[in-house]
């Protein structure tokens, strides 16, 4: 079965994502969704809070499945027996960063990279933009599922 990784920090997962994650969906066997850590970034959402999410969110695609991993993506696709990682990209602030990993990812562990454009719908769409939004009173309602929605709200206004 061909499978592909669809990684990310998802903290939390919006509908641009699962917007990804379905269509991916539909060209591959497999899609293996990978919730890990930048370090860049702290996190709302635990991983297992973000795993869940996701896990809810997609619970009608079965041919998705929703896992953890820690350290190198790379190592994760391999352990999981992936040869490609997709990716959405947004618009061209998306590509610098995504480019270099991708040819590192490539370039060390002959990992591909595919990159699926966003859907116009939710190309200004960021899990940093929903918490900011959600926090000081904005409707996101439309943004992220419904699960997400409800979380949101209760951590970020209590
Ligand atoms: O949603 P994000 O923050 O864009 O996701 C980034 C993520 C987690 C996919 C990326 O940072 C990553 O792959 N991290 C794992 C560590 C790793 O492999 N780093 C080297 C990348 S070349």
């Amino acid at each position: 079965m061909r499978r592909v990784v669809c990684p990310g920090s998802f903290d939390p997962v919006t509908n641009g994502h699962l917007d990804i994650i379905s269509r991916g969906a539909q060209l591959y066997g497999e899609v293996v969704v990978a919730v890990g850590g930048n370090p860049a970034k702290t996190t709302l959402f635990t991983p297992a809070e973000r795993v869940e999410m996701i896990r809810e969110a997609t619970e009608k695609l079965d041919n998705v499945r929703v896992d953890h991993f820690e350290g190198l993506i790379v190592d994760f696709c391999r352990a999981n027996n992936v040869s490609a990682i997709v990716k959405g990209l947004r618009a061209v602030s998306d590509f610098d960063y995504e480019m270099q990993m991708a040819q590192m990812n490539y370039s060390q562990a002959g990992v591909e990279t595919l990159f699926m454009t966003t859907n116009p719908l939710y190309a200004f769409l960021s899990s940093s933009l929903v918490k900011e939004f959600c926090k000081y009173g904005g409707d996101v309602s439309g943004l992220v599922p419904p699960g997400v929605l409800e979380r949101l709200t209760s951590r970020l206004r209590p």
